[in-house]
């Protein structure tokens, strides 16, 4: 059925993102979605697969280290109203889950803050923004102001627009900035070096915590010249690698990690523990990223869901295609121990858009 929104629109529900205060106020007062009785009759086809879809986020050993250097610099910048106030990179190679981790730690600082100020609805403890593609100053700015719901006019210049989201970022308590995506900024080029210097200078105006995440840092431009001294002398670097499975405690954190992820499946016919079976298998998949990982089971319940067969077998497993990054480091090996190719056509039933 269509119906009204709120704005006007039949059957159009606007998509705020988490890089808009609306959106993550969204996305820190929406739970996941509730694990119920896989048997349970009430609980339909298409919830499941939602559930799945989504499937709740896991705490990793990773991120457990990142919340805690966070929180030691949020102790350690308390006092520091001026200067160089220490931050955090999480650094590592594309989909180990660090903007999941930046968000995780936002929510987790958004909800205890709430605690310690109940009611005052005004305040914005954290902001959570992206660096926009070929980004200037303004443009990254602006990017602060649209996350405050601030009017940005065209006839206001950076130096204006900096000045107001300063004051406003200072008078809604805001202690936690976190920055996604700052591998964008190329301080080679004459706009992304402005860019990084016009964050240098936010950090220095604004009394709060600066996360920034980013591809691979330490081979970035980021941290070269005399620019890049600044940030190395201020910032700590977290390296979110993918998980590896080498040594003993390698190889049960990621059983841990299999048993946890087989824990919130809710399939009708799986045999728990067939997952964590499959360990040295899962690992050479997904080499150890979370992201794939995560694409795997998920698109293999999917398949287990639609298919009517309800488990996840490791055949089936082996006929789910991963990202390109993925099949690729994967490749070598399978190919010295299948030498066999997956069904390339294996399709999560048939086509549907908002059934
Ligand atoms: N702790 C986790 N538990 C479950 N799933 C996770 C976790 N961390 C990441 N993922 C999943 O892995 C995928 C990639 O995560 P994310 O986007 O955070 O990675 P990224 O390192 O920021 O990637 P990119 O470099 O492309 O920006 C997402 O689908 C996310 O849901
Ligand atoms: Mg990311």
């Amino acid at each position: 059925m269509v119906t009204e929104t709120s704005g006007g629109v039949a059957g159009f529900v606007p998509f705020a993102p988490p890089t808009t205060w609306q959106g993550w106020d969204r996305f820190v007062h929406t739970p996941p979605a509730e694990a119920r009785d896989a048997a349970d009759a009430g609980w339909t086809q298409s919830e499941r697969e939602d559930y799945h879809s989504e499937l709740s986020v896991l705490r990793t050993p990773a991120m457990t280290h990142a919340f805690t250097a966070v929180r030691r610099l949020l102790l350690v910048n308390r006092r520091q109203q001026t200067g160089a106030r220490r931050g955090l990179i999480i650094s590592g190679p594309a989909t180990t889950g660090k903007t999941t981790t930046m968000m995780a730690m936002g929510r987790s600082f958004h909800l205890a803050d709430q605690l310690k100020h109940p009611g005052a609805v005004d305040r914005r403890p954290v902001l959570f923004i992206s660096v926009p593609p070929a980004a200037t100053p303004k443009m990254l700015v602006s990017e602060f102001a649209r996350f405050l719901g601030m009017p940005v006019a065209e006839r206001l210049n950076q130096t204006q627009i900096t000045n107001a989201v300063c004051d406003m970022l200072c008078e809604l308590g805001t202690q936690l900035i976190l920055i996604d995506d700052v591998h964008l900024l190329d301080t080679r080029r004459r706009s992304g070096a402005e860019t990084s210097d016009q964050l240098k200078y936010l950090g220095e105006r604004i009394p709060a915590t600066f996360v920034y995440s980013a591809i691979d840092i330490d081979t970035s431009p980021l941290l070269s010249g005399v620019r890049g001294a600044q940030i190395a002398g201020r910032f700590k670097i977290f390296r979110n690698r993918p998980l590896a499975y080498g040594t003993a405690v390698e190889k049960e954190t990621w059983h841990e990690l299999l048993r946890h992820m087989e824990d919130l499946l809710r399939l009708r016919a799986h045999r728990c523990g067939s997952l964590a079976g499959h360990s040295a298998y899962l690992h050479a998949r997904t080499g150890g990223c979370i992201g794939s990982l995560s694409q795997l089971v998920r698109e293999a319940a999917l398949i287990a869901i639609t298919e009517g067969t309800e488990r996840i077998t490791k055949k089936l497993l082996a006929e789910v295609e991963l990202d390109a990054a993925a099949e690729a480091q994967a490749r070598p090996r399978r190919q010295r121990s299948q030498g066999r190719p997956r069904n390339p056509a294996r399709a999560i039933g048939p086509l549907a858009v908002n059934e």
